[in-house]
């Protein structure tokens, strides 16, 4: 039920009338329709199926799944199709073999994951709740609940018995997926990637880069577009006075009232050092700009 209050039937005929005067449409035409379930499966890059969920359900049965949801932090059913089962359905075993599942999802969070996570734990791809009406979940944003629709489709992993997913948190959690691209990071992400020779530090910067920030911000225009892009044309590190930046992304709040960022959850006892890391990559990106 909406907790909107219900207009009169005379004042949405009125309205109604009046948008027609105007030449527009009607009142409740401009609310976005729910966007049809289709998936696109790719292959570095290039698609090789686009699938409605009724065909995906076709491809593998649907399963109840019981998780404890990382954003929530409750547990949850959903009904999901096994991800690798349908994934051998859509690229054949050869996808066992590849890098990364990277993911594309309606609001340009674009996280990246490593195949073999797929191989060693279990996940789904939930089309629907199983324990509630709507397909939606009510996150936790500065301090207070908003409610977030996961259509058309939401990766979710069995965590009540798999500690080791438990612990990651929602880490691989991506909701709103339009599309799963299958290849190798470096391949998809070139202009994110540090050279080959680059130091430890900008390449274990680079790792935690990968995992904590790219899925909402670009390098050179790769990678999630939710947050600003951190590179180009001018780097973050070049407007950001470094103790400035390494407190940003330690806790955003402590810096801008509600930031959209949230704190990043990183390692406690490790934190200072992975975001000097962290900044360490940055500054060499810096002197690697690319125009997107
Ligand atoms: C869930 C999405 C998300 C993640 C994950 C995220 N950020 Fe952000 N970030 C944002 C958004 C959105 C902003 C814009 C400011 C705001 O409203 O919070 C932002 C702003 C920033 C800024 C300030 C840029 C500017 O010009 O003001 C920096 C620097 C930054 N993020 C770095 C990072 C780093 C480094 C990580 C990883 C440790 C990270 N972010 C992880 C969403 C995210």
């Amino acid at each position: 039920m909406s907790a909107l209050p219900r207009p009169s039937l005379r004042a949405l005929a009125l309205a109604a009338l009046a948008a027609l005067a105007a030449g527009c449409d009607p009142p409740g035409a401009e609310v976005a329709p729910a966007p049809a379930c289709a998936l696109s499966f790719q292959r570095r890059g290039v698609e090789v199926a686009r699938l409605s969920c009724a065909d995906l359900e076709a491809k593998v049965a649907a399963q109840r799944v019981r998780v404890h949801d990382p954003y929530e932090d409750r547990e949850l059913v959903f009904d999901g199709l096994p991800l690798a089962a349908l994934l051998d359905a859509v690229y054949g075993p050869e996808w066992r073999a590849e890098g990364e599942l990277n993911f594309t999802c309606r609001d340009e969070y674009r996280p990246s994951v490593a195949v073999g996570r797929f191989l060693e734990h279990q996940a789904f791809l939930a089309l629907r709740r199983a324990d509630a009406p709507a397909f939606s979940i009510d996150k936790p944003e500065s301090g207070a609940l908003r409610a977030v629709d996961l259509t058309p489709a939401y990766v979710v992993w069995e965590n009540l018995e798999d500690a080791e997913i438990r612990s990651q948190g929602d880490y691989g959690w991506p909701y709103q997926v339009v599309a799963i691209d299958l290849g190798d990071f470096s391949e998809r992400f070139p202009r994110m990637t540090p050279p080959a020779d680059a130091a430890a530090d900008v390449m274990r910067g680079f790792q935690a880069f990968r995992v904590h920030c790219m899925p909402c911000h670009a390098i050179n225009g790769d990678g999630g577009q939710l947050g600003p892009e951190l590179n180009f044309p001018v780097s973050v590190t070049e407007y950001f006075a470094e103790p400035w930046l390494h407190r940003w992304i330690d806790d955003p709040a402590s810096v801008r009232r509600s930031p959209r960022m949230p704190r990043p959850a990183l390692p406690e006892g490790e934190r200072a050092a992975i975001i000097d890391d962290i900044t360490a990559y940055l500054r060499a990106m810096a002197r690697r700009k690319q125009a997107p």
